[in-house]
């Protein structure tokens, strides 16, 4: 049986479909392109109104085939699966499975039976604390040298505009003895690189009367044998502590690389929105982080037209963008997402109104990101090389421990290696280079690694 897997959203939907996958390819299913594949696995978001459009119009595609054939049936997991829930059944009589994203561990059960079930399978979840896991790490993932884990569940945080508290339910954390034994499976099969995931990495372990905390699941996680780089997301700024910073110092394995989502620069907003920090507290952490790592790679997210922002409030915002010199800013336009807060709050902006300043904020962090990577130019680089850049014959892509994508010449053979790369250009999005040949005579390639 053939199957065909399509992965939308955040990194947490990239772990679903990789432990979907391995689970699959288990079971004796190969994977392929939609055409002929007998099961399209969809795993679904639900942050913006576009990113469940794009799903609903993928949906309609099949109709024309399973109409023909009875092929393909669709399973929709994730995040959008359980807030549309049955609607997608009626809609699209091809669709034969709804999973939400704690009802994951009941897939295999049933994934077999989808093809000739005379009804549909609805598995979502009512109660929001309870999750059934898939308790597979994703071993069968689209890049071999990089792999992620979720350390927690859900989130509790119930920022205003955000839907992820509706979909994924209540914060958990996941025992640290079943993330160490997934972080090892994945470093056992090639992986160099292991990102932890959570809605709120920060808060791992609060939910546990004996700990660990965050900072040491980083410890004990940054010990495991043949792991290289070690990273996290996503950081609240309410949460991120001197503590972690200070386990980034002491294991050189866990990359200087943040992404601290600030989201408004306008503290009225920020408050609006139910953050829980000022953009001074926000400015405190980041502080700590550049103190010790002058270099450290700082992302961020940002909402534009959050309901009821002025001009003088956007303008702030512009003002963090500019003070905070991020090397990649996730900009959107507000998207309205009920049952959430500002959904109904008075004030909500024109779309246009929208657009112009998701325009104008973009515009100004390209120019910050274009002046941050001129300004590497010349320095030398530690790059772990990952696959094919997705254009230009004979390069290749890798990242930086602090998170940059250098371009380079280079083969197959190079993937999975950190190699010195000396920049030559620095653009707004990627770093291009030469690798640096390794000094065979000093110490047999003392570079790499
Ligand atoms: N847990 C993370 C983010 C999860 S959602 C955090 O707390 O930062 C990823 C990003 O999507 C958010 O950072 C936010 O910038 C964006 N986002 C979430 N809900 C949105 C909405 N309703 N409209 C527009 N952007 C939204
Ligand atoms: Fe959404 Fe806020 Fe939770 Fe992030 S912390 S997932 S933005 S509610
Ligand atoms: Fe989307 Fe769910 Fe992630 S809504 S951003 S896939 S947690």
């Amino acid at each position: 049986m053939r199957y065909c897997i399509k992965v939308f959203g955040c990194q947490m939907n990239t772990v679903d479909g990789d432990r979907l996958r391995t689970v699959l390819q288990e079971k004796g299913w190969t994977e392929t392109e939609d055409e002929p594949a007998e099961m399209v696995l969809m795993v679904t978001c639900s942050i913006r109104e576009k990113a469940e459009q794009k799903v609903f119009s993928e949906l309609g595609r099949y109709g024309s085939r399973w109409r023909a054939t009875g092929r393909p049936v669709v399973a929709v997991v994730g995040c959008m699966a359980q807030r549309v829930g049955a609607e997608l059944l009626n809609r699209f009589p091809w669709v034969r499975l709804v999973a939400g994203p704690r009802s994951l561990g009941q897939i295999p059960g049933v994934i077999d039976s989808l093809l000739d079930s005379p009804s549909p399978f609805l598995l979502l979840d009512e109660d929001p604390v309870s999750v059934f896991d898939l308790e597979t790490p994703g071993i069968v993932r689209s890049n071999r040298w990089r792999g992620f884990v979720t350390i927690a569940h859900g989130c509790d945080n119930f920022c205003t505009y955000c839907i992820v508290p509706y979909v994924r339910g209540r914060f958990q954390s996941r025992p640290a003895r079943a993330i160490v034994e997934d972080v090892d499976a994945l470093v056992r099969d090639g992986a160099r690189d292991i990102t932890l995931l959570g809605q709120n990495v920060n808060s791992y372990g609060t939910d546990f009367p004996e700990g660990p905390a965050f900072p040491d699941l980083l410890r004990k996680v940054a010990e495991i044998p043949g792991l290289s780089r070690l990273r996290f997301v996503t950081s609240h700024p309410k949460d991120f502590t001197r503590a972690i910073v200070e386990a980034m110092v002491e294991n050189p394995v866990i990359c200087p690389s943040v992404n601290l989502p600030i989201q408004s620069g306008s503290n009225r907003i920020l408050k609006k929105m139910n953050r829980g920090y000022t953009v001074e507290e926000y400015a405190e952490k980041i502080g700590w982080i550049r103190e010790v790592f002058p270099e450290a790679g700082l992302t961020s997210d940002l909402i534009v037209g959050f309901p009821g922002e002025t001009e003088k409030d956007f303008v702030e915002s512009l003002a963090v963008v500019e003070r905070f010199k991020y090397d990649l800013v996730h900009t959107a336009a507000y998207s309205r997402r009920p049952p959430s807060g500002a959904a109904t709050m008075e004030g909500q902006i024109p779309e246009d109104e929208k657009s112009r300043r998701l325009n104008a904020v973009n515009a100004l962090q390209r120019n910050i990101a274009l002046s941050i990577n001129r300004d590497l130019e010349g320095s030398v680089v530690e790059v772990l090389f990952d696959g094919q850049a997705p254009k230009g014959d004979g390069l290749i892509a890798g990242r930086t421990s602090t998170d940059k994508v250098v371009l380079a010449r280079g083969t197959a053979e190079d993937f999975g290696q950190i190699l010195r790369v000396r920049i030559e250009r620095g653009d707004a999005w990627s770093l291009h280079g030469v690798v640096e040949k390794p000094d065979r005579d000093r110490e047999g390639g003392a570079s790499r690694g």
